[in-house]
């Protein structure tokens, strides 16, 4: 090393040291050492960034974001096309690996979003289902809306319509300030 490089690198080091010096005191409060992985996510949820996916997989229903659902279930869904809840949904093998790629390189677990992380923070150790509907976090937070707005509706029909009732459902924002039933009108009213 030429000596001024060397003094960049003690500089640099420095430098490191005062901010793990600073980090390390914000554990002194007693905040756990993960706690900074959840305050650096970001809101919501990552919008999806696929067109691949979205004229494949958004054809029947709204294009689910990746970061609704854990790895395992996306590679269960992946392997099973042929039988998709009791339709056909195979792809050529090209389009199938390229968006299995994406979805599992996105998904819950994998991607530091506030919305994934609380979903897999409420699964814990349960069985990975291969509904984003049958997520614990998902069944909780929807378990007080009646039928009558939901089964019953011929606009909504299932909880499987995420944007019949969530406005901003495609930019991967589902905060309840913005939920709309149709033929009932905002929820939050
Ligand atoms: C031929 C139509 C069709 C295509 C194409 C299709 N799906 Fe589906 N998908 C369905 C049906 C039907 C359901 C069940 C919906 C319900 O129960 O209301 C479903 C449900 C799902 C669910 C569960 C939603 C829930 O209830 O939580 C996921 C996840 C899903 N599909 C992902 C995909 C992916 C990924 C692709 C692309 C590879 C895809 N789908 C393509 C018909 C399709
Ligand atoms: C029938 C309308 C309806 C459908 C369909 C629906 N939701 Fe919701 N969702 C709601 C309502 C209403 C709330 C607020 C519940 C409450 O505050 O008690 C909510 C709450 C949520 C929340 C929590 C929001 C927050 O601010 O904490 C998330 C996340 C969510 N929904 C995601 C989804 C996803 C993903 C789908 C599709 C798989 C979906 N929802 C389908 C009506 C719906």
């Amino acid at each position: 090393m030429k000596p001024k490089h060397k003094m960049i690198a003690a500089i640099l080091t420095v430098a490191l040291l005062a901010t793990a010096g600073l980090a390390q005191s914000d554990d002194d409060d007693g905040t756990p050492w993960f706690q900074s992985w959840f305050d650096k996510a970001k809101p919501g949820i990552d919008p999806v960034g696929s067109q691949r996916y979205v004229e494949e997989c958004g054809s029947c229903h709204f294009p689910y974001q990746p970061g609704l659902l854990p790895a395992p279930s996306w590679e269960k869904i992946m392997g099973s096309l042929d039988d998709h809840f009791g339709e056909n949904a195979e792809l050529d093998e090209g389009d199938r690996k390229t968006i299995q790629n994406y979805l599992l390189n996105n998904a819950a677990g994998r991607v530091n979003y506030g919305l994934s992380n609380k979903l897999m923070a409420a699964q814990r150790e349960r069985p990975l289902p291969l509904r984003i509907t049958e997520m614990r976090y998902f069944a909780y937070e929807h378990s007080e809306i009646p039928k009558e707005l939901v089964q019953e509706n011929p606009k909504v029909r299932s909880f499987s319509n995420c944007d019949s009732c969530h406005q901003r459902a495609k930019r991967g924002l589902y905060d309840e300030h913005d939920v709309r039933i149709p033929g009932f009108g905002r929820w939050d009213d």
